[in-house]
């Protein structure tokens, strides 16, 4: 429990975090992996696809996106003449680390005759080699637009790129990435829930393994789930993500149970993104006050990555 000193704190934190978004008329993002305190008092909260829509129309002159670099980013790119913040310039992703942009041009030189389609959890660098960009929240859809034939490369989350295979039929050439949160999870671990939860449905996001993906009553993206756990009317749930998503979930079901499910080696009882979890309330409040970290993108990069930016947000509307 929080003591009072602490308490007062948070409370200095949020006071000064409201003044100072006033004053620079800055809007505050979260994704749903944030801390439950930022989450609180984001302006927005969304997935990666929700975030990136709601920078690209954005009127504020400063956009602070608590989330991870990638995310930041995306929306630097998407508004090149806005102050893009971030509370903490460690806060990476190890899926967008396991594609490195020259390795991933050699893959595409290796395959011309192949449109190009990346995950938004990726450089700006690896987006510049792109036709398509894509999130969890519209993959199936904008694949699903393709041509039946058309020949694709996909990057670089293996497991999103098997479960789009799967439902679509197509057969991407898979890069070989992953993330460290979402593939230690496990089928036994999971199993071992649902037997003590046995009306417990399975929410499940697609960078997890394929067995799990299998398991599942539902995989989608983060906002994905948390629709389905909406409109479900089952009262339990296992959730198979990254926990800052139960925040969102319980505030939204108040009445209704989520679980977290832990990773394969994990001692305690949920799976948590590092990354994620560097951003705090004091960071929020440093970096408004003193306008930092702010993102920059080569000017060059950012020209070639905005392109599958906003094929990206054409092809989900
Ligand atoms: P969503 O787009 O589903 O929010 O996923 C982002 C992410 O980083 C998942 O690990
Ligand atoms: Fe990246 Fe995984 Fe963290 Fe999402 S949960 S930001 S994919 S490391």
């Amino acid at each position: 429990m929080k003591t009072d000193g602490a308490n007062n704190e948070a409370t200095n934190l949020r006071d000064e975090i409201q003044r100072l978004k006033k004053e620079k008329n800055a809007l505050i993002m979260a994704h749903y992996y944030q801390r439950d305190e930022i989450q609180e008092i984001a302006d927005f909260i969304g997935d990666s696809l929700a975030l990136a829509r709601q920078a690209a129309k954005t009127d504020a002159d400063v956009i602070l996106m608590c989330g991870v670099h990638f995310m930041g980013e995306t929306a630097k790119i998407l508004c090149p003449d806005k102050t893009v913040l971030v509370p903490d310039p460690e806060a990476g992703c190890s899926l967008a680390d396991s594609c490195d942009p020259e390795e991933f041009a050699r893959f595409v030189a290796a395959h011309p005759d192949h449109t190009v389609i990346s995950y938004v959890n990726t450089s700006a660098a690896v987006k510049a080699h792109t036709d398509i960009v894509v999130t969890s929240g519209n993959a199936r859809k904008i694949v699903e637009k393709l041509p039946a034939d058309e020949k694709i490369i996909f990057g670089p989350d293996r497991n999103l790129g098997e479960y789009l295979n799967s439902v679509t039929g197509r057969f991407m050439t898979l890069w070989n990435g992953a993330c460290h949160v979402h593939d230690r999870f496990s089928l036994d671990r999971i199993a071992e829930m649902k037997r003590e939860h046995p009306g417990a449905k399975v929410l499940v996001h697609p960078e997890c393994r394929r067995p799990l993906q299998l398991i599942a009553d539902k995989v989608g993206s983060t906002a994905a789930l948390l629709d389905f756990a909406t409109k479900d009317d089952a009262q339990e749930y296992i959730v198979v993500t990254e926990s800052g998503i139960l925040f969102e979930m319980r505030r939204k079901c108040p009445g209704k149970t989520f679980l977290a499910a832990p990773a394969e080696d994990a001692e305690c009882q949920c799976n948590e993104c590092d990354y994620m979890k560097l951003n705090t309330l004091r960071k929020v409040y440093e970096a408004l006050r003193d306008n930092k970290y702010e993102i920059v993108v080569d000017p060059e990069i950012a020209a070639k990555a905005v392109r599958p930016i906003k094929r990206m947000l054409e092809m989900s509307e």
